[in-house]
């Protein structure tokens, strides 16, 4: 059997929104974005919503727009996608590191407390693979004398809710990605949702070249306007192309969830008697079950992943800490000694295969594979 890591739910028959999209006479962002900017203001709650082309480029627009650059700090966890510390590089701000709690892998108040100083800028708290991290707490962490700005990393979640609350309710803004193996997925994309509306305003500029009027906009009355730029943007805007694929996603995410539930629960009871460990859900929040990840060990890994491999199992790395990578240990001189939670499960984690399609079938054959051959690869020193 062959068991791939992703498998998405978008079938031939969404052509048929991309066709009416060749109907009309913007093929980049228009009115149907504008749509679904308005149900993403309706599933979150808030104010306003921002369409972009992923949530890389969504966040460098969100840091410019936060003028946010040279000389200052952001704070970020280890243990993430590369994305999340290289957008605060690419506005010249540095990234500071922090570890994660070693059992949910969230970022925690007394982490970021402990890494403030008076450059820091932001805070960029990732939900990491669909659980929440406790954002209200971190808000009242922040010192009430310096202005520190919440930016959420929702990339692995849409649908997760912190005590009944989504993401957004208590962050200056949340971004989140659209990427193809996304819970909502056009292949790439993402979103922006703010509550502010100053920063709504130069997040509209933000990712269009810092330009006061986009090209639907400029000829709205009919006649030809000029448009100025008062600040550095860049180009981040979703086009309608992609964005028609969204709506009817948005409007099942919720459904889907249930059965992501189901088959994360399915693995975790049948890994709770093996050596292999999984990211404890709390139980006071709804976890997206974006990825899921597991932990065999650092010795074991690799050699787990080439198991897989040869089993026609899909499996990946979700994530080495970013620390290690070499772009940040030559710029930042870490040993790789650092950040000691976020180092370990790095070393010693792999996704399996994790999607709504999966069949039943399927996932027997991963969890057969992960308890006969996978948990006996695993050493008492792990
Ligand atoms: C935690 C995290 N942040 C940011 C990103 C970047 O998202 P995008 O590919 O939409 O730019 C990803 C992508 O997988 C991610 O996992």
């Amino acid at each position: 059997m062959q068991v791939p890591f992703y498998r998405h739910s978008l079938s031939p028959e969404n052509a048929q929104l991309v066709a009416k999209v060749l109907e009309t006479p913007f093929l980049t962002s228009g009115p149907i974005g504008k749509e679904v900017e308005a149900q993403l203001c309706e599933y979150f709650d808030v104010n306003h919503a921002k369409l972009v082309n992923s949530w890389t480029n969504g966040a460098v627009a969100t840091l410019l727009a936060m003028d946010i650059g040279p000389g200052d700090e952001v704070i970020v966890p280890a243990m993430t996608f590369i994305a999340t510390a290289n957008v605060v590089e690419l506005v010249g701000a540095k990234p500071v590191f922090i570890d994660c709690d070693p059992d949910t892998l969230l970022v925690t108040p007394d982490l970021i407390r402990a890494a403030i100083t008076k450059k820091t800028k932001a805070v960029m708290p990732v939900h990491i693979y669909g659980q929440m991290c406790d954002v209200r707490a971190i808000k009242e962490i922040l010192p009430k004398n310096q202005k520190i700005l919440i930016i959420e990393d929702c990339a692995h979640t849409f649908e997760a809710k912190f005590k009944g609350e989504r993401p957004g309710t208590y962050s200056d803004v949340a971004i989140f990605s659209f990427y193809a193996t996304k819970n909502v997925a056009c292949g790439e994309g993402g979103a922006i949702i703010t509550n502010d509306a100053n920063l709504y305003e130069r997040l509209q500029q933000a990712i269009l070249h810092g330009m006061s009027a986009g090209a639907a906009d400029r000829f709205n009355t009919g006649q030809y306007k000029h448009w100025g730029m008062e600040h550095l943007g860049t180009k981040a805007n979703l086009p309608d192309l992609l964005a028609c694929l969204l709506p009817e996603q948005i409007k099942t995410v919720d459904k889907r969830l249930g059965i992501r539930e189901e088959i994360s629960q399915r693995y975790e009871s049948a890994l709770m008697n093996t050596k292999i460990r999984v990211p404890k859900v709390l139980n006071d929040r709804v976890h997206s079950r974006h990825l899921f990840p597991i932990y065999v060990g650092g010795k074991s890994r690799d050699k787990a992943l080439v198991a897989l491999g040869e089993a026609n199992i899909g499996a990946t790395v979700n994530y080495r800490s970013v620390h290690t990578m070499g772009f940040y240990s030559n710029k930042y001189g870490f040993s790789g000694n650092e950040f000691p939670s976020s180092l370990s499960w790095g070393n010693g984690t792999l996704s399996i295969p994790l999607f709504p399609g999966i069949t039943t079938q399927e996932q027997e054959y991963v969890i057969d594979v992960l308890v006969n051959k996978i948990d006996k690869m695993i050493g008492e020193n792990k």
